[in-house]
């Protein structure tokens, strides 16, 4: 049997005072595969923990199977955990290892057929008679999902599963938990940092940042519907081009986007959604622009809802397939604030005197204040601002906006080369980080 799990409004902290999870909302189907998503520290493990039971409530309500399940104890949940260092005892044997759980469950009951069943499923027959420092990584976490199988839960809770194996492995298993999840037909609660594999996983992600849900949605609408903009930027990779926008409505002329040296003019009559925008005639926005949004193409080959800049190839990113080109339109990127710097940490006094004291220090501040222009207004007081602030710090990423382009177009560093973005695939965001364009009352689940 497959259970439903819901949490209502659930919050934690273990400092009073602190919630690492804030009124968390959510409904898990049964049978359904859900991610939770999200970067270091925001909480993802302390959600599953609580599902589990490993860890208390404070405030809120975990129902499973529409039943009040705060104080259940967790054996009584019937829930297996695969965790990121998958613990196997290393002086049984891979039969042994999978079958234990089994034999505490049901102490006179023969394990031997549901093991069998279990290695024949994932493929691992070979292995039941070896012992764990006998078996590679992958191996390794094909028995301790085997271990969590066998017992047939009624839900699995995944907590980063596979990131201690190589990009290749890792994404052989992804596929074979994808698979095997389906097959059995059994609710996963699966957390990872990962986007891609939250993406190609899950039937939903969940996205959280300082342990408050941002966004839960398919993966198609979190890419093409993100909430705010930092579920545009934590999801897609390469990452959305993020600029610093101010918008312009005159009463007399076409309404644009300047983005610094350039603008966009957006085409007339402007689209239900553009028209949106003139309410923030005025303001400052931040513009979003997943890389395949923009083409290389001269301004006399636009498609309708297309329009011109011009970019000076900075840098190219070969791939293989696809080459990204970063180029350098003028414009200024914004900054999301979680997602550049997760987590700064105060620089000791003493060691940030010594270093402004150099010289390669402040011909440093002055490279970044030429490029970074005016400041930004100051972050408003309250929770933290996910809208623009000044320049990146840390390392410089060439360009500001980063185009996905076939290997065939020749392009050399320094080239003035025409783009042309299609304004269909515009998003824009307000101060606060909120999409206000597309409309945000295209509530994501009706477009699907
Ligand atoms: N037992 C604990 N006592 C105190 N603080 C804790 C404890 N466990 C977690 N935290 C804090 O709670 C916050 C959320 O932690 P959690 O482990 O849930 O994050 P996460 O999203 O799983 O991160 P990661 O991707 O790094 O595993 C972090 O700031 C962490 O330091
Ligand atoms: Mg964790």
């Amino acid at each position: 049997m497959t259970r439903a799990i819901s949490l209502h409004d659930v919050s934690k902290a273990y400092t009073r005072g602190v919630r690492v999870v804030d009124r968390l909302s959510l409904d898990i189907a049964p049978g359904e595969f859900l991610v939770l998503l999200g970067p270091s520290g925001c909480g993802k493990s302390t959600v599953l923990r609580m599902i589990a039971g490993l860890e208390d409530i404070d405030e809120g309500r975990l129902f499973l199977d529409g039943e009040y399940g705060n104080d259940l104890p967790p054996s009584d949940r019937d829930m297996a955990m695969v965790f990121q260092n998958f613990a196997l005892y290393p002086s049984m044997t891979s039969r042994d290892n999978i079958g234990f759980p089994l034999r505490i469950e049901s102490p006179g009951a023969d394990p031997a057929p549901r093991v069998d069943a279990t290695a024949r499923m994932l493929g691992i027959e070979d292995l039941l008679d070896r012992f764990p420092a006998q078996l590679s990584g992958g191996e390794r976490q094909r028995v301790a999902m085997g271990r969590a199988i066998a017992r047939h839960p009624s839900a699995f809770l995944m907590d980063e599963p596979l990131s201690n194996l190589d990009a290749k492995l890792r994404n052989r298993l992804r596929a074979e938990i994808s698979q095997l999840t389906r097959e059995l037909g059994v609710t996963t609660v699966y957390v990872t940092h990962d986007q891609s594999e939250a993406m190609s996983l899950g039937d939903r992600v969940a996205v959280l940042r300082g342990g408050v849900l941002q966004q839960v949605g398919t993966p198609r609408t979190v890419y093409s519907l993100p909430g705010n903009v930092f579920v545009a930027a934590f999801i897609g990779t390469p990452r959305i081009n993020l600029l610093r926008g101010l918008v312009r409505a005159p009463l007399d002329g076409a309404m644009t986007i300047s983005l610094g040296k350039q603008f966009l003019r957006l085409p007339e009559p402007l689209s239900p959604d553009h028209r949106l925008l003139r309410v923030q005639q005025g303001r400052e926005v931040i513009v979003g622009l997943r890389p395949e949004a923009v083409r290389i193409a001269k301004p006399s080959a636009a498609r309708t809802g297309e329009v011109a800049l011009t970019g000076l190839v900075e840098h190219l990113e070969f791939q293989g397939h696809e080459v990204l080109v970063h180029f350098d339109t003028g414009s200024r990127p914004a900054v999301v604030p979680d997602l550049e710097a997760p987590h700064p940490r105060p620089e000791r006094p003493d060691r940030r005197r010594r270093r402004e004291g150099t010289a390669l220090h402040r011909l440093r501040e002055r490279v970044g204040a030429l490029r970074a222009g005016p400041a930004a207004a100051p972050p408003r007081p309250g929770p933290p601002d996910p809208a623009p602030a000044s320049a990146p710090a840390g390392p410089r990423v060439p360009g500001d906006l980063v185009v996905r382009t076939t290997p065939d177009i020749r392009l050399r560093h320094g080239m003035q080369v025409p783009l042309l973005v299609d304004l269909a695939h515009l998003f824009v965001f307000d101060r606060s980080g909120e999409r206000i364009c597309p409309n945000p009352a295209r509530l994501p689940d009706l477009e699907e």
